[in-house]
């Protein structure tokens, strides 16, 4: 399957499940995401993939003047309501619905690794911005590990096979330092700077693995979603053994988190 349907099919209508669970572990990189696309008061100012609408939110209490956009219409409805007043568009990268140079700086937390053509999009992002302009985007350290890892973990502890007809996402190759700065080089920025951020997701192992596995959020949640009851038990099982490991205070556990995020100017 073509991994741009795939995307399309996977995130439609998920924007409630996707705030209430996942988004709270992508919340933790809004700050250093926009420091490093330098967004103060009065910058002009594009969130791209902005889901429920963090990043516009946090740029919009900066000062910024915020548009954003998503491929996914429940996102951006969900985006307007948290951000009262957002300029927000429904459009998919490698589409950009602006003119050439319309921003100071643009921004995307956890989107570019779901795109078919990480090298395109970056490209049309550049695009929009001015000349000198900063881009600042986040993606997760490849092969994914602890709070993104441990239900794909419990999945192959259970013995569940990958399914065939699931693609695998064409950015895995770039979630290492090297290869994202190649890449975001490569499409045209400069002075790019790519760095690992570390952090501790600390959460109630039963919201984590609603979050997760049965929202439908993720491929994670796909494949769960696909299982009989009994083996829903069994990943379960392993799920739970798995985040033992981790065991925190107040019976929940810390998740250790690991992302990258690359800056460059126009
Ligand atoms: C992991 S979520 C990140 C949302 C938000 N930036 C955050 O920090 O929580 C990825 C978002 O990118 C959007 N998305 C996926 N592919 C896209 C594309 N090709 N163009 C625009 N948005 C896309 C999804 O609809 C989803 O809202």
């Amino acid at each position: 399957m073509d991994f741009d349907l795939y995307e399309r099919d996977l995130w439609a209508g998920r924007a409630p499940a996707y705030e209430r669970g996942f988004a709270r572990l992508t919340r933790y990189l809004v700050g250093p995401l926009l420091d490093a696309a330098g967004v103060t008061d009065g910058t002009r100012f594009l969130d791209v993939g902005t889901g429920p609408g963090f990043v516009a939110l946090e740029a919009a209490r900066r000062g910024a003047a915020v548009s954003a956009m998503d491929a996914e219409a429940s996102m951006a409805e969900t985006a307007s309501r948290n951000v009262p007043g957002l300029d927000v568009r429904v459009a998919v990268l490698p589409e950009v619905p602006f003119a050439d140079g319309t921003f100071d700086a643009v921004a995307g937390n956890f989107v570019i690794n779901h795109v078919g053509d990480p090298g395109v999009a970056i490209g049309a992002l550049r695009r929009v911005l001015r000349p000198a302009g900063r881009l600042a985007l986040t993606c997760w350290v490849m092969p994914g590990s602890g709070a993104l890892g441990v239900v794909r973990e419990a999945v192959e502890r259970a013995g569940v096979a990958w399914p065939d007809d699931i693609p695998e996402s064409p950015f895995t190759r770039y979630g290492e330092a090297a290869e994202f700065r190649r890449l975001v080089a490569e499409a045209g920025l400069g002075d790019v700077a790519v760095e690992e951020v570390t952090w501790e997701h600390v959460v109630d192992p039963e919201e984590w693995w609603e979050a997760v596995a049965l929202s439908g959020v993720g491929t994670n949640g796909v494949i769960v979603g696909r299982q009989d009851e009994k083996t829903v038990a069994r990943i379960k099982a392993e799920y739970d053994t798995v985040v033992s490991a981790h065991a925190g205070a107040d019976g929940r556990v810390v998740l250790p988190a690991h992302a990258l995020l690359a800056s460059g100017a126009r």
